[in-house]
């Protein structure tokens, strides 16, 4: 097995330069951004976005979203109309991935838009992120750091789990805010379409520009990441359980308890944080069935529903 990656603390004054120095050497980094971890790539430079694909397993249809430092430089590869805009500077740096038109010769290879004429943009909270893409001065393509198809990381550990030796740097970022990856909406003259579901609403982003996000009905695979199953632990998921049978490793919501508890206060917010690190948790504690307690279907219980539904979907 080639030799381990390094793991450097996003508070140690080496972790920028040598992150931004592999970038610029076409190698792959882990970075941690408010959502979950991101398995990184100079997103102008062809062959290393290429080696995400190969390095997650990732289908080649399934376009990579493109991190940049704020609207600036996303306006520099994509059009950005006044509702976008207006997006962008109600909730960035923050969690709302925006898929715009892209600006032709703008520089960003077919590998990463998996040859749409849009592209997906999105400016991490995350600051030692913003400083890297800045840095680097090119936006970042980055997935979430896990194995196609599986459990998305929150924390270093998770990105070590599935890739040590196969990249060279993990900036360790501590656990991930929000647990939960970004929303992804698709901005098109006057009309806003929810793609995936994440922690900013539908109602949140109404309140801002008042136009209620429609929810994205699929004819076509507009953004194949949606794919039935995904999220996906080793073991059997099965949902909305409320009296858990024997032997299943139970994954309990407030008053309903189990073998973990998602918030015993039951808090939406809290659930998303600890929803992917609990699934890794009883994966690696069962080899039966995980249960779930039913999740409220409001706010972001909505977005934890959605990535819940994928991972007990059946495996393809
Ligand atoms: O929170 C996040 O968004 C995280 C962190 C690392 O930033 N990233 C993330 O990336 O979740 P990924 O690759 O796991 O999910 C990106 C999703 C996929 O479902 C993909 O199909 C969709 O974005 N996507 C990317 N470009 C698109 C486009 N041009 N049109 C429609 N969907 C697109
Ligand atoms: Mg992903």
């Amino acid at each position: 097995m080639a030799s381990k990656s390094r793991i450097l603390s996003a508070s140690d004054e080496q972790a920028l330069t040598a992150c931004v120095q592999h970038l610029k050497a076409g190698d792959l980094v882990a970075v941690p951004t408010e959502t979950v971890y991101g398995l990184a790539a100079d997103a102008l430079n062809y062959a290393a976005v290429q080696h995400i694909y190969t390095t997650k397993g990732r289908p080649s249809n399934n376009p990579l979203i493109c991190h940049v430092a704020g609207p600036a430089m996303a306006a520099q590869y994509v059009d950005v109309p006044p509702l976008a805009e207006t997006l962008m500077n109600a909730f960035w740096p923050g969690p709302l991935t925006l898929v715009l038109p892209l600006l032709k010769n703008a520089g960003i290879p077919d590998s990463v838009t998996a040859s749409l004429n849009t592209l997906a943009v999105r400016c991490p909270a995350t600051e030692v992120t913003r400083s890297i893409i800045e840095a680097l001065d090119s936006p970042i393509a980055a997935p979430s750091a896990n194995p196609s198809g599986q459990i998305s990381p929150t924390c270093a550990k998770d990105v070590q789990d599935a890739f040590d030796g196969h990249i060279p740097l993990i900036i360790d970022g501590g656990q991930t805010d929000i647990g939960i990856e970004s929303t992804i909406v698709a901005v098109e003259d006057n009309a806003i379409t929810l793609l995936r579901p994440g922690s900013v609403t539908p109602e949140e982003i109404e309140n801002v520009v008042g136009v209620l996000p429609t929810t994205y009905k699929k004819t076509t695979i507009v953004a194949p990441g949606q794919l039935a199953s995904h999220y996906a632990p080793n073991a059997a998921v099965e949902l909305n359980v409320t009296s858990p049978k024997s032997g299943t490793f139970h994954i309990g919501y407030g008053a309903q308890t189990g073998d973990l508890n998602l918030s015993p206060k039951g808090d939406l917010s809290e659930a998303a944080y600890n929803l992917f690190s609990m699934l890794k948790e009883a994966d690696q504690k069962t080899s039966g069935t995980i249960s779930i307690a039913p999740i409220p279907e409001e706010g972001i219980g909505i977005a934890i529903n959605d990535r819940l539904r994928r991972a007990a979907a059946p495996r393809t």
